[in-house]
């Protein structure tokens, strides 16, 4: 088993304490019992010693060494005793315990003997502490006892390697009960730091065991209620996004569905043109798989649809443009950029995304239009020629009327004079509406031209002020008689324009003369100026306005508003849809603001570069 970390470190403090222990005991109790040893083989060998001199006093002064021999030998059997021997006054050694000789260190000793302790070492025999007694205070000899040091030691190591291996054991004992005190409390430890890591890993339904009633186990309760409650949350949290998910797969499929199921053609592209999303019937209309179109980029269906989706990625506007479609057939395609306020506010997502385009198959109605189209065509041109014959034919008979028949006829009777009256009234009228005839038939074949794109622009460089003051000029008449004053504002040094001046005098004179037709009294004003790059003209005038709701309708075909019936007589409700198809040709645009009662302003601009425009003349604003 690996040791904890607890357990290591509570091992090395006690390996670190009985160190100190062992040491300082050593010292101690080695020193202390060394002292002891010493002090009480001082004390034995002195006793032995004069014991010696005090029973050997005759036996010397007999010189019985024999005896003495006897006395000496019989010392050595005790403990601690090496040597021993006895010297006369004159410091002969009568006898001695040395086998086989006395050693030269002792004889050396005896030169300066005098009673007391000293310590000897001698030669091949160790370390002795030599004790003199004097016999009768040395008047005839000494008695010399050897205590043997080497016991001492042997004594104290003994002594001491006794305490060590004690210490030892309650080292070892200590050790073990360190080791089952620490695991007490480290296991459960180890264990909760399990149980931490396993809730770091996110697995709730584990579960802890410690049952003790200290903190540890205290804190296992608490994580493991934690966890628990946690658990508890999580399910409920993927219970719920189960079902949110469901919901939104529900929702997607069913989108899925519509999307795939509408009978337009669906394309989605993203910011780089590239095709992400497309439906059935747009693969149908190109007459290519799924596979073959998404993730393509957009110019292998043509270059209609990229100039299309190019512009519709730098604008929020819904642009549309017709295109070829497979079999011969015509499409009309919607495109429209995708802005990032749809998704959530975290998504990456920024600014314009991409594109959607939808494709609606318009053959059928193009068919039906340009039927429509040739019929209206014929019908006008039809019309025109014998209109015109019959507005040539009553003019010569009014003429005639007038210069041949009048001056014959007395103007004297005055009923006569009454039905001549009435004869020129009825020339008037038939002159009049054979003119809004001839009008509304040019206007019919204008806008069926300009609807089919097949009128014939004819541009040049010109100047917005000659527009201006044509149009003008061709009604100045009715401003004459209508006693309406014309004011002018145009900003001196305007650029010339690349237009074509018939088509946009065409629209002054349409903006002029309605301005005059609904207009009772006070003025009309013509502005022009340079705006952003383009040329800004406004026709303002002071009658009757035109109601909001109006406001969009009037630039539809045939749109006539206010009281139609009393006037009449003088419009076709062609003109301002005309207007803007030959403004929007030119790039332009054309607008009206107004306030019924009060007046109404219309604007229209031509940019100053508008031959890109030109060129791409079906990819209109809608
Ligand atoms: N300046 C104006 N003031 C008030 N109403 C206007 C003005 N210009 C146009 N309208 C309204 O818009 C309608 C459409 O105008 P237009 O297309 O030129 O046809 P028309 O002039 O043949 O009636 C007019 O019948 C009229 O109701
Ligand atoms: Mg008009």
């Amino acid at each position: 088993m690996r040791m904890s970390k607890l357990f290591q470190r509570t091992l090395l403090g006690i390996i670190f304490l009985f160190a100190i222990i062992f040491f300082t005991i050593s010292i101690f109790s080695g020193w202390h019992l060394y002292r002891n040893l010493t002090e009480e083989y001082k004390s034995k060998g002195t006793a032995i010693a004069s014991s010696i001199a005090s029973s050997s006093v005759e036996t010397i002064l007999n010189l019985d060494s024999a005896t003495v021999q006897a006395i000496i030998d019989q010392y050595l059997e005790i403990e601690g005793v090496s040597y021993v021997f006895v010297v006369d006054s004159s410091g002969e050694i009568i006898s001695h315990t040395f086998i086989p000789a006395i050693p030269s260190e002792i004889q050396e000793l005896l030169k300066s003997h005098k009673s007391g302790i000293k310590d000897v070492k001698i030669e091949g025999m160790g370390e002795f502490l030599n004790i003199v007694s004097p016999i009768t205070e040395g008047a005839i000899g000494f008695v010399h006892v050897g205590m043997n040091k080497n016991i001492i030691n042997e004594k104290m190591w003994t002594v001491i390697g006794r305490q060590l291996g004690l210490l030892l054991f309650i080292f070892l004992f200590s050790l073990v009960l360190a080791y089952f005190m620490v695991n007490r409390i480290s296991k459960p430890l180890n264990e909760l730091t399990g149980y931490a890591k396993k809730l770091l890993n996110h697995d709730f339904s584990a579960k802890i065991d410690i049952k003790s009633e200290d903190e540890i186990g205290l804190l296992a309760n608490t994580m493991q209620s934690m966890a628990d409650n946690i658990n508890e949350i999580f399910d409920r949290y993927e219970y719920a996004l189960k079902d949110a998910v469901v919901e939104l797969q529900d929702t997607l499929a069913y989108l899925t569905t519509i999307i795939d199921n509408m009978a337009d053609g669906l394309i989605v592209v993203d910011k780089d043109g590239v095709i992400n999303h497309i439906n059935p019937a747009a693969s149908d209309m190109f007459g290519l798989a799924e596979h073959e179109m998404i993730g393509k980029n957009i110019e292998i269906l043509g270059k209609k649809l990229v100039d299309l989706v190019n512009k519709s990625l730098k604008t929020e506007d819904i642009l549309a443009t017709e295109i070829a479609i497979t079999k011969n057939r015509f499409g009309k395609a919607v495109a429209k950029s995708i802005k990032k306020e749809y998704f959530s506010e975290d998504s990456e997502a920024k600014g314009i995304l991409g594109s959607v385009i939808l494709i609606r198959d318009i053959t059928q109605e193009k068919q039906i239009d340009k039927v429509k189209t040739e019929f209206i065509t014929i019908v006008s041109h039809e019309l025109r020629t014998p209109l015109t014959s019959i507005l040539g034919f009553v003019e010569m008979i009014e003429r005639k009327f007038r210069d041949t028949l009048i001056p014959k006829i007395d103007s004297g009777e005055p009923k006569i004079s009454k039905v001549l009256n009435k004869i020129n009234r009825d020339f008037d009228i038939i002159r009049s509406e054979g003119d809004r005839i001839t009008s509304l038939i040019n206007d019919i074949l204008d806008i069926s031209k300009l609807e089919s794109g097949t009128l014939r622009w004819n541009f040049e460089e010109i100047s917005i002020e000659e527009v201006i003051f044509d149009a003008y000029r061709a009604l100045s008449a009715l401003f004459e008689q209508r006693e309406i004053q014309f004011k002018h504002e145009i900003q001196p040094y305007l650029p010339k324009i690349h237009a074509d001046k018939e088509r946009l005098i065409q629209v002054m004179i349409n903006l002029l003369s309605n301005a005059l037709k609904f207009t009772e009294k006070g003025y009309i004003a013509c502005k022009a100026e340079l705006r952003n790059k383009e040329i800004l003209v406004s026709v303002e005038d002071t009658g009757i306005g035109i109601p909001e709701s109006d406001i969009d309708k009037i630039f539809e075909k045939f749109k006539q508003v206010g009281d139609i019936m009393r006037d009449k007589p003088k419009g076709t409700g062609l003109g301002l849809p005309i207007s803007k198809h030959i403004i929007e040709a030119h790039g332009g645009k054309i607008w009206v603001s107004s306030q019924v009662g009060k007046g109404s302003i219309f604007n229209f601009t031509v940019p100053l570069k508008n031959r890109e425009v030109l060129r791409n003349e079906n990819t209109d604003s809608r």
